[in-house]
């Protein structure tokens, strides 16, 4: 990331909220004023604009609203060693652009990223309406050599992060809906989806996949999910700063990941849930398997699996399933 644009915006990001003098920007970058203003009209065609004072200088007066590689390179304030970021325009599937790069020896961790997906899925091979709207469609890929048992409440660790993350950012609330639905009121503003390929007894990697609507407009969603879904912007009333959430959810997946493998989670991880958690004391029906189990949800237990209390009082444990919640 050291093109001139990415090295202009770095000055003027630096600078923020106050003036970049052009001397002292064409000085820093090696270059004339004149291939200074060269540079910025680049940046004008991507979305920047720019501010100009006659003895002040320049400051950074709009940025692109889609998503920015170097915008959010500069943003991030969490980078562990060897981390690349890829942004694409176009992807088939974020998840399966990230197990393509980890099967061709990228070094991990790294994070897929892209504008738009052509078959973004979600869970049971659903697909995730993935079109250029402002949403996020990101993967990160892993490699944690551990067990597979040592990743079961991975997700739902996951899950907890970004909520937190997203109630830090946007003030707005989310809840979690095992074991990977963001929701609010019952709609949908986000999914995860773990993939992991397994040798025999250890995780060879592993990729975790989160789409969050962050702009779409209401008018946005085909028919059937208009009910259904809802983004961040929405809720708020007015657009978020994609590049600026993407570098700090970026920050905090990295940061989460690193604390899972450390084992740090276990000590906070069921009251984050507790916090997030829509689910618990709701009846609901489970669909696992292609039965129907109807009861009240009590949590989850130390493995991740949902508690479900029958109406005959008997309590059933879900590893995976899919959950109803009774109007
Ligand atoms: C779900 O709710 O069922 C999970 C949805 C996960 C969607 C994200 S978008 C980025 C990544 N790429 C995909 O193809 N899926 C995940």
């Amino acid at each position: 990331m050291s093109s001139p644009e990415a090295l202009i915006l770095r000055e003027l990001i630096a600078g923020e909220p106050g003036w970049v003098s052009g001397t002292a920007l064409a000085s820093r970058l090696e270059m004339s004023r004149v291939a200074v203003w060269h540079h910025m009209e680049k940046l004008r065609a991507q979305g920047f604009a720019f501010e100009a004072k006659r003895a002040k200088g320049y400051r950074l007066a709009g940025r692109p609203a889609g998503l920015h590689a170097a915008l959010i390179e500069l943003q991030l304030k969490v980078r562990p060693r060897g981390f690349s970021l890829v942004v694409l325009d176009e992807v088939d599937s974020t998840n399966d652009e990230a197990a393509r790069e980890l099967a061709a020896g990228r070094p991990a961790p790294f994070a897929v990223l892209a504008r738009r997906q052509t078959r973004g899925r979600g869970r049971f091979g659903r697909a995730w309406h993935s079109a250029e709207n402002g949403n996020l469609y990101a993967s990160f890929a892993f490699r944690p050599r551990v067990a597979p048992e040592r990743m079961q409440t991975f997700t739902l660790w996951m899950g907890v992060n970004v909520c937190e993350l997203i109630v830090n950012f946007t003030h707005l609330t989310p809840g979690l809906k095992w074991p990977n639905d963001l929701v609010f009121d019952g709609r949908k503003a986000g999914g995860m989806l773990t993939e992991a390929r397994v040798d025999s007894d250890q995780i060879r990697d592993l990729v975790f996949g989160l789409g969050i609507n962050v702009n779409s407009p209401p008018s946005g969603w085909p028919a059937d999910l208009a009910r259904r879904a809802v983004s961040l912007g929405e809720l708020a009333g007015a657009p978020w700063d994609l590049n600026r959430l993407t570098a700090a959810l970026i920050g905090r997946v990295l940061l989460a990941y690193g604390s899972f493998a450390e084992g740090e989670h276990a000590a906070t991880f069921a009251d984050l849930w507790h916090r997030f958690d829509v689910l618990r004391g709701r009846r609901a029906t489970v669909l696992e398997a292609g039965e129907r189990h109807t009861g009240v949800v009590t949590g989850i237990d130390g493995e991740g699996a949902l508690l479900l209390r029958e109406d005959g009082g008997r309590t059933r444990r879900f590893r995976a399933g899919e959950v109803t919640l009774e109007k």
